[in-house]
């Protein structure tokens, strides 16, 4: 796995874009699974940014977004900021901001009365596409990647997933407590991509900002793998792996010094090391 760490935020957004630019200049058809939440609205903002100023096309590209909440969907009737699905997030960030295709955007629908039908056919599209070349994760304050709580099997395909007490506390008070919306009435479940299925894409980034991630990133890199950090899976990745950081967030790792200087090394030999 190549650990890069930067300075801030905006230099981590801004090197993880480049990652995804790369891959789509090398393959314009690239099929991309896009991940939600705050840490990766600066890589869209640098995508968006790239595709004005600099031509970066999505109109061959592929997109699934990792996971929608249950009883959330795309309502473009609602102002954004009272639309909490993942769906409306990334028209709102990213989509509606670049030239992919309209049909080649692809999210759970929240809406479903039927989660598990609805996974299958999700796994499925993701097959069709020919799989997932790159996988643009973050990573929760209880180790979620995707939407994989802790608990969640490693070899876990897309499901259906309760949130935990953490993720519920986290996202009231990020958003619905701000809205109004009272502790029953927020979603507690979750359609997401399975650990399995992640580790399935050809090629992943994982992200992470800010000193409220610095041990989780600790207990996900370097601690055992258990399905109590589902991220902590990445250990077991056979693919290409960057792990984008920024300096908070890599913090409580035990090596930066050394990581920053191996990168350092690998730019003067122009070589990548896992
Ligand atoms: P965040 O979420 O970027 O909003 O912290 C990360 C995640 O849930 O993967």
């Amino acid at each position: 796995m190549a650990i890069f760490i930067r300075d801030n935020y905006d230099q981590m957004s801004k090197a993880a874009a480049k990652i995804i630019a790369k891959q789509i200049k090398s393959k314009p058809d690239s099929v991309l699974g896009l991940a939600t939440g705050f840490t990766p609205i600066g890589v869209y903002r640098e995508l968006v940014r790239m595709h004005k100023e600099e031509g970066l096309s999505f109109k061959d590209v592929k997109a699934f977004t990792l996971y929608e909440y249950l009883g959330e969907g795309f309502d473009i009737i609602k102002p954004y900021g009272l639309d909490k699905s993942c769906a409306r997030y990334m028209h709102e960030e990213f989509f509606k901001h670049v030239d992919i295709k309209k049909e080649n955007i692809h999210y759970f629908d929240g809406y479903t009365d039927d989660p598990a039908k609805t996974c299958e056919e999700y796994e499925l599209a993701i097959k069709k596409a020919g799989g997932i070349d790159l996988q643009l994760l973050g990573i929760g304050r209880d180790g979620h990647w995707g939407f994989n709580e802790p608990g969640s099997s490693l070899g876990s395909r897309c499901h259906l997933v309760g949130l935990t007490k953490q993720t519920l506390d986290d996202n009231y008070e990020d958003f619905y407590r701000k809205v109004g919306i009272t502790r029953d009435e927020m979603p507690h479940f979750c359609l997401t991509m399975g650990v399995g299925t992640i580790l399935e894409a050809k090629k992943l980034i994982m992200l992470a900002s800010g000193t409220k991630k610095a041990s989780i990133v600790k207990e996900a890199l370097e601690g055992p793998i258990t399905s109590h950090v589902t991220a902590s899976a990445i250990q077991l990745y056979g693919g290409e792996v960057t792990v984008v950081l920024d300096m908070d967030a890599a913090s409580e790792l035990s090596n930066v010094d050394h990581i920053l200087h191996l990168e350092k090394m690998s730019k003067k030999y122009n070589l990548r090391a896992e």
